[in-house]
């Protein structure tokens, strides 16, 4: 239904989506591509207000989980309406940190909304806007961990414990067995270099085809 290329990166916290996804929109862009770089929660003003209040400082940790997701999916369904869909209608590649993956795992493993509930809200709040290429950046919990705590905390979220950070991992592996068609698992581990030289082969291999 779109000419351009659709590319989310998604993970636990602390795998290094940052650095991956800023490597790989400059060697997009330095190969001639129009590149669209955004993320979710945000990615356009009325996201962006709404990924403040699920982040406010006084009230951001105590959104009940029905209302955590509904205030995502209202912030998706503005910026797949003003941001993705016509930048892939005008043929741009769009890169985005984390979308619908991070509600199957956040939600829906992690806060047990029911699936029900949760496909629906991405119905209707993607419409029919499916990443072309899904990167899982993985690496061991303890791992994420320390890494998050060296960084410093900054939400709800970076504050768990390592069994959080395990049952997220474990989510994300489970999302890209369920959706293998698009996703690829990356071995976060490794040297940043050699991580993005990885990514930038497959986000290639994978344009070609399209
Ligand atoms: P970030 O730290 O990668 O910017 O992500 C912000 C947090 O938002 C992250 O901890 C995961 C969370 N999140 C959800 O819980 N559900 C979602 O659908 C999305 C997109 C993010």
């Amino acid at each position: 239904m779109t000419n351009g290329f659709f590319i989310t990166f998604e993970g636990g916290e602390g795998v290094g989506k940052t650095t991956q996804i800023a490597q790989l929109c400059e060697r997009l862009k330095q190969k001639g591509q129009d590149v669209v770089q955004t993320r979710e929660p945000g990615g356009t003003p009325h996201a962006e207000k709404i990924r403040g209040l699920l982040s406010d400082p006084e009230l951001g940790h105590s959104w009940n989980p029905q209302a955590e997701v509904m205030l995502i999916s209202a912030g998706r369904a503005m910026h797949v309406d003003h941001l993705i869909r016509p930048s892939l209608m005008g043929g741009k590649t769009v890169v985005c940190d984390r979308f619908t993956d991070s509600t199957w795992v956040y939600q829906g493993i992690v806060q047990k909304q029911p699936e029900a509930f949760i496909d629906i809200l991405i119905e209707h709040a993607t419409d029919d806007v499916i990443p072309d290429l899904t990167f899982i950046l993985d690496l061991p919990a303890e791992e994420g961990l320390k890494r998050v705590r060296e960084r410093g905390i900054r939400d709800h979220y970076d504050e768990q414990d390592e069994e959080f950070y395990e049952q997220v991992r474990q989510g994300f592996l489970t999302i890209a067995g369920k959706y293998a068609e698009r996703c690829v698992i990356i071995d976060a581990m490794r040297e940043p270099g050699e991580i993005a030289d990885e990514i930038e082969r497959i986000a290639l291999e994978h344009m070609n085809r399209v």
